[in-house]
């Protein structure tokens, strides 16, 4: 393989999980493109800041298959042989899985199979768990269902609300998602 695999990053948020990849990127992989569907993303404002290029278009009123058509044609220019899903909020279409299967991967705030959509962190401490984590996946046309690639555990403390156990993951998410991209894109 010659040089750094080509990473594009999806965010709808803040990003801090783009920016943890962005931090250890290296040798095995390099981020072309942050995309985003919310222009107004904070992750978005880092990133030019830290030279990295950037797409955004909202989906307001143009229909997703035009939106993701101009998606797959913003990374497809950029270079990128990757996808990172990283707080992207919005559902890939089964079509776009498949125009880029088994080379997408997201972050998911819970360990998988358990609490797959949203509210994981409430879900966990209402049924008593005694640790929440967090999980990268293969996506693929089931919500949250691909191939898990790495967990890390967090435990559940006594007076964890979704706030305080939301904020122990993200910093195990961090860790965690730059460690399973360098293997991932080594397949
Ligand atoms: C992270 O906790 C991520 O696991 C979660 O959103 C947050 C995004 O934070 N993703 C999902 O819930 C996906 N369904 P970030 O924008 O700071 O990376």
């Amino acid at each position: 393989m010659s040089g750094p695999a080509k990473v594009a990053v999806l965010i709808s948020g803040r990003g801090s999980n783009m920016q943890a990849l962005a931090e250890a990127a290296g040798d095995a992989y390099e981020i072309v493109v942050v995309a985003s569907d919310k222009p107004d993303a904070p992750g978005l404002a880092w990133a030019i800041q830290h030279g990295l290029p950037t797409f955004a278009l909202s989906p307001k009123g143009i229909g997703k298959p035009v939106f993701e058509a101009a998606l797959d044609g913003a990374l497809r220019e950029a270079g990128a042989e990757w996808i990172a899903l990283a707080g992207y909020m919005r559902l890939l279409s089964d079509e776009f899985v498949a125009k880029w299967r088994g080379r997408i991967v997201n972050i998911h705030p819970s360990l998988l199979p358990k609490y797959k959509g949203l509210d994981t962190h409430a879900r966990a401490i209402d049924a008593g768990d005694a640790a929440g984590g967090c999980s990268v996946h293969v996506v693929t046309e089931e919500l949250d269902g691909g191939e898990v690639l790495g967990q890390r555990e967090v435990a559940i403390l006594p007076g964890d609300t979704p706030e305080t156990l939301a904020e122990r993951v993200l910093a195990a998410e961090h860790q965690l998602y730059p460690a399973v991209l360098k293997e991932f894109v080594r397949r």
